[in-house]
């Protein structure tokens, strides 16, 4: 018996991509070829997924328009919209 993968359809800075469902932003950045999910403030340094538990909120994304939730401890849902900030300064 195999079972069949269910995706979902989400935005990804602004661009449509199918994640399988039960994956977490964090993995569905990567997926999408996104490592750097923002800057520091007064660095400017890169941060991307360092602890994976949701301790270090290194992995800071925009979810549905709520800025600061951590991409490694949120599951994505259909319609979800994340923004990285990473690109912001660009
Ligand atoms: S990677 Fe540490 S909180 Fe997400």
């Amino acid at each position: 018996m195999t079972q069949q993968m269910i995706l979902e359809s989400i935005e990804i800075n602004g661009q449509s991509v199918l994640v399988p469902a039960g994956q977490s932003v964090a993995a569905a950045l990567f997926a999408a070829g996104i490592s750097i999910f923002r800057h520091t403030h007064e660095e400017n340094a890169p941060r991307s997924i360092f602890c994976g538990m949701g301790t270090c909120f290194d992995c800071l994304v925009t979810i549905d328009g709520i800025p600061n939730q951590r991409a490694c401890m949120t599951l994505v849902h259909s319609g979800m919209k994340i923004r990285t900030t990473a690109n912001e300064n660009d």
